[in-house]
């Protein structure tokens, strides 16, 4: 149900009147009124209100202030010490080159120079000044001369203290690098993906594009992190800001660890070149295993003395270089693009490669993401094309080599599912082609590999190659399907292992191995109900959504009778997860399937603690429903007033604080009037309940 354009505005304004003052009063008074998950809740709802009517969206609007926009809002600062950039060095001869020169500068003949050597964090680098150790103020590289103020966004970044440990005096400056973690990249462009907008190409551009946002809120939100490399020392009165006695870098990380700064934890000391090209080629193969990019190796001299000597040149120190992973590039030829069907009927295309031997492995296929992104680079059959494997193990064909081979045709999605043969179909403003039949058998796959999964039912044993042999063997058609199996029928089940060419590929029975699974299956019933959520695959619902509505509605039947309008009252739950939950529990499938599942003996109830029973934000108001309500049951909105504190009563009397008449209502009606209670219709009622969540 859509409210009112008028009820909309005024939302609008509430709520952007309502974050700004809390911003005020964090960011500038350091005084919060209310919980970070309030305002987060503020801040979504108006989200959502702005997407839902794109004609109040307005430049000032709190939700506006996104990368892109003017940055008028940085002020331009100086750097006290210009900030340089480093000299590259490509493999071992290079960094050879580098320890001759080194040596040559500091005069120290035949004898080894010790070095420092750190990972190269590729994010955006970033200079934090502290003033007798608080953090003062935040900016980016820019020129290297110039950059631009960003203390409200530095200040959210939890890995940066506020403060520093220990008495530490006077104005110094700590540079370093701004990240964000794999972990955060992965689950922005999430995001990202289910709010249809593009996502970015890797964790340093989605870091710079998150630096350069002039919400400090939604900078926080991104999952930042920092690591700290070098300590500028600044005279204050004469005095060094330096560390007494520091005459080493290696010293000074040291310190500025104890300090409580994030120092990188796997630098390390070199006592010349050669301990310096061991450790490149040590961490050219462990990096993927960080959960921070790196690109490199940065090459330090250690001795502060011998920096001094050796000096710079106006773009780079001659103390330090940095070595350059091998290339993770190379190009083949791009055989045929095919396309594979996920979970959700998603038809995603694929590319098919000659295999290429590429940093460490051999790639032999490569992820096309969609078909729109197949056309933007117009890669056709039979292309040589430019694979790159980036920080995810996943390789990505990043462009053809033109010109296409004579003949080639620009790519098309196919018209059918190639498992089902189903038509295929897209949501005008999707970007994804979906196989709508849900017998697909390949979806029936993957729902029951993701079923199954750890973070879902977690039914060990329960993998890919089994769940297909099930499937061809005719015994599962859905999840309902796995708790009819029996422990004979499991033990027999005869089943041909992946590996082609070991011994034990020839077809066998699975025996005790069946048995362990059916006793999977048979503790996977007991699970708590925010798993078995998730694990039916409702679209848009993760893992947290899932425990959410598992903790609200403490019932599957509760969940699946919810209006979306009372989905959306649940703090966490948008209106697009509400609108899903709604339509799975709308078809008539699903909640068969449900049924099916209760009658196995699947636990249907949460565990999990009630919500807090803090005080609602209707508490001590009694509510009175008289009448038909068109959108919800009598128990729905109950449990929705309740859920918010307030009090339902039967019938009206002078501490009824509000009717709630829906149509037809009788003689409540009158009486609430005669007392001069306040009456609310359907649509106010919704509104109340809306604004009170
Ligand atoms: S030291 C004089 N150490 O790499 C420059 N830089 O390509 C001193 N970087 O601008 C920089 N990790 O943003 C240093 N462990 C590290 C680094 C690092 C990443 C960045 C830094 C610099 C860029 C040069």
């Amino acid at each position: 149900m859509s409210r009112g354009a008028d009820d909309a505005a005024a939302r609008v304004r509430d709520l952007r009147d309502a974050i700004r003052h809390h911003e005020e009063r964090y960011y500038i008074q350091n005084d919060p009124e209310i919980s970070d998950d309030e305002f987060d809740r503020l801040l979504h709802e108006l989200e959502q209100l702005e997407a839902d009517n794109p004609d109040l969206i307005a430049a000032d609007s709190p939700t506006q202030r996104v990368a892109g926009s003017p940055i008028e809002g940085f002020a331009t600062v100086e750097h006290l010490m210009p900030m340089l950039s480093l000299d590259n060095a490509y493999g071992e001869d290079e960094l050879r080159a580098f320890d001759d020169r080194v040596r040559k500068g500091a005069g120290v003949g035949s004898a080894a120079v010790g070095y420092v050597a750190e990972l190269k964090i590729d994010g955006l680098s970033i200079a934090l000044t502290y003033e007798d150790g608080r953090l003062a103020r935040g900016a980016t590289r820019g020129d290297g001369f110039r950059g631009e103020e960003v203390t409200a966004n530095v200040r959210t970044i939890r890995a940066i203290p506020l403060r520093l440990r220990g008495h530490v005096q006077g104005r110094v400056e700590v540079r370093g690098e701004v990240y964000l973690p794999r972990a955060a990249f992965a689950r922005m462009n999430q995001q990202r993906e289910v709010a249809g907008e593009p996502p970015f190409a890797n964790p340093r551009n989605a870091a710079a594009g998150t630096m350069r946002n002039l919400s400090p809120v939604l900078v926080s939100k991104r999952g930042l992190s920092a690591f700290t490399y070098q300590l500028v020392s600044l005279a204050s009165g004469g005095e060094s800001a330096e560390p007494p006695g520091a005459r080493l870098h290696s010293a000074t990380l040291t310190t500025m660890r104890a300090w409580g700064l994030p120092v990188e934890r796997h630098w390390q000391p070199c006592a010349g070149i050669d301990e310096v090209i061991a450790y490149c080629q040590t961490w050219a193969g462990k990096r993927l295993g960080l959960d921070f990019d790196t690109d490199g190796v940065v090459v330090k001299v250690d001795d502060l003395a011998v920096r001094e000597r050796l000096g710079s040149t106006a773009k780079f120190p001659r103390w330090a270089t940095a070595f350059k992973f091998p290339a993770r590039q190379g190009t083949t030829t791009l055989r045929r693009i095919a396309v594979n069907v996920g979970r959700t009927g998603a038809v995603t295309p694929y590319a098919v490669l000659d295999p290429i031997f590429l940093a460490g492995s051999t790639i032999s296929m490569a992820t096309l993401h969609n078909a729109e992104d197949v056309a933007r680079k117009d890669l056709r059959e039979g292309d040589r094309v430019l694979i790159e494997k980036g920080g995810d193990v996943i390789p990505k064909v990043v462009k053809p080599i033109l010109p296409h081979p004579e003949g080639a045709v620009a790519w098309q999605m196919p018209a059918a599912c190639p498992v089902c043969s189903s038509p295929l179909r897209r949501d005008e403003e999707e970007v994804v082609w979906r196989c709508e039949n849900t017998s697909c058998p390949a979806r029936i796959q993957r729902s029951l590999e993701h079923f199954a999964s750890r973070s879902a039912m977690n039914i060990e044993g329960l993998g890919e190659s089994l769940i297909e042999q099930l499937i061809a063997q005719g015994l599962v058609r859905d999840f309902a399907d796995l708790y009819k199996l029996d422990a004979t029928q499991l033990e027999n089940l005869v089943v041909t292992p992946r590996e082609p060419k070991s011994d034990r590929s020839r077809p066998r029975k699975l025996g005790k191995v069946g048995r362990n699974v059916i006793e999977q299956i048979e503790r996977s019933k007991t699970n708590d109900l925010s798993r078995l959520i998730y694990g039916v695959g409702i679209r848009h619902v993760g893992e947290k959504a899932a425990a959410t509505l598992a903790r609200h509605f403490r019932t599957m039947e509760g969940v699946l009778r919810a209006s979306a309008e009372m989905l959306h009252t649940v703090p966490e739950i948008g209106p697009v997860v509400a609108a899903s939950v709604r339509a799975f529990a709308d078809e008539s499938r699903n909640r068969e399937l449900v049924a099916r599942l209760q009658g196995e003996g699947l636990n249907m109830v949460s565990q999990a603690p009630p919500p807090t029973s803090q005080p609602g934000p209707l508490a001590g108001k009694v509510f009175v429903l008289t009448g038909t309500l068109s959108d919800m049951s009598r128990e729905q909105a109950t449990e929705a007033l309740e859920r918010l504190g307030a009090k339902v009563a039967g019938s009206v009397s002078k501490k009824t604080s509000y009717l709630v008449a829906g149509a037809d209502a009788g003689s409540k009606l009158e009486k609430a009037r005669a007392l001069g209670v306040e009456t609310l219709d359907e649509q106010a009622f919704l509104q109340l309940i809306i604004k009170a969540s």
